[in-house]
C-alpha cells in the first residue's frame, strides 16, 4: 500500500482547527472542506487526462479533462463532511454511499447501508472518511468495494492510527491512503490519540 502523508502548512492549520476541543461544529465542518480539498487535489496530482481541443475567445486551444473520473464513496456519518467539498473538485464524479457505525462497547464495525454500482471493474474509488482507527470500517467499505470488482483504491483520511494504517496493509488490497496526519495510536475505547474525537459527532451532534 502506497501511504502518502499529506503535510502542508495550511493542512496542517486546518488539522489544529480540527483538533481543538473548543472548536464548534460549524468551523469543524469548515476545517474538514478545507482539509479534504487539499486530500483531493494532492490524490489527483497524477490522473491520467484525455487532450480535448477547446476555443479560447482569441483562438483554437489545446486542454484536458480527467480521463477516469473517481466514484466518490463517503462513510457515514462522518465521510459525508467531505462528499460536497469532493464533488465541487471533480463535478463529472458519481457518488456512492457506506453506512456503518462502531458499536461502542466493541469496537466493531455494524453495517446500516451500501449504496453501490455493481460493477466497479476499471472505476477509481475514492473512499472518504475522516477517522481511521482500528481500521474496522474502511476494512468493511473495501471489502463491499473489491466485491463489485474495484481495483484502484484511494482512501482519503485525516487522522490514522498506526493500527488503522496497519489493518489496510494487512487487507493486501492494492490501495493508496492520503492522509493528513498519523497519530500515537488508540485508547482503551480505541479513539485517536490525541485524535479529534468522534469525527461524526463533531459535524452532526451526538448519535
Ligand atoms: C467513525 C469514523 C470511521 C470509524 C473509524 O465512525 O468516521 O468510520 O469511526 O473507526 P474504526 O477505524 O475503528 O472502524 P463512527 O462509527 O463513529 O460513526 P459515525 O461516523 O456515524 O459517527
Ligand atoms: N471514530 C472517531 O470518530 N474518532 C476516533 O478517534 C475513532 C473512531
Amino acid at each position: 500500500m502506497q501511504v502518502h502523508l499529506v503535510d502542508h502548512p495550511l493542512a496542517a492549520a486546518r488539522l489544529t482547527t480540527m483538533r481543538d476541543k473548543h472548536t464548534g461544529n460549524a468551523a469543524f465542518r469548515a476545517a474538514l472542506s478545507d482539509l479534504t480539498q487539499m486530500l483531493v487535489y494532492e490524490a489527483l496530482a497524477d490522473a491520467p487526462v484525455d487532450a480535448i481541443g477547446i476555443e479560447t475567445p482569441i483562438k483554437a486551444c489545446a486542454g484536458t479533462r480527467l480521463a477516469a473520473p473517481p466514484l466518490f464513496v463517503p462513510v457515514l456519518r462522518a465521510g459525508l463532511g467531505m462528499v460536497e467539498q469532493a464533488h465541487a473538485m471533480v463535478p463529472e464524479a458519481f457518488v456512492g454511499f457506506v453506512g456503518v457505525a462502531r458499536d461502542e462497547a466493541t469496537a466493531k464495525p455494524v453495517p446500516y447501508l451500501e449504496s453501490l454500482p455493481d460493477d466497479l471493474a476499471g472505476q477509481p474509488v475514492f473512499v472518504l472518511d475522516p477517522m481511521l482507527a482500528t481500521g474496522g470500517s474502511m476494512l468493511h467499505t473495501l471489502d463491499l468495494l473489491v466485491a463489485r470488482g474495484a481495483t484502484d483504491i484511494t482512501v482519503l483520511c485525516v487522522v490514522a492510527a498506526p493500527q488503522g494504517v496497519a489493518t489496510l496493509e494487512n487487507s493486501g488490497y492494492p490501495l493508496r491512503l492520503f492522509v493528513g496526519a498519523v497519530d500515537e495510536g488508540l485508547d482503551e475505547a480505541s479513539y485517536i490519540v490525541p485524535g479529534l474525537g468522534d469525527a461524526g459527532d463533531r459535524q452532526f451532534g451526538p448519535r
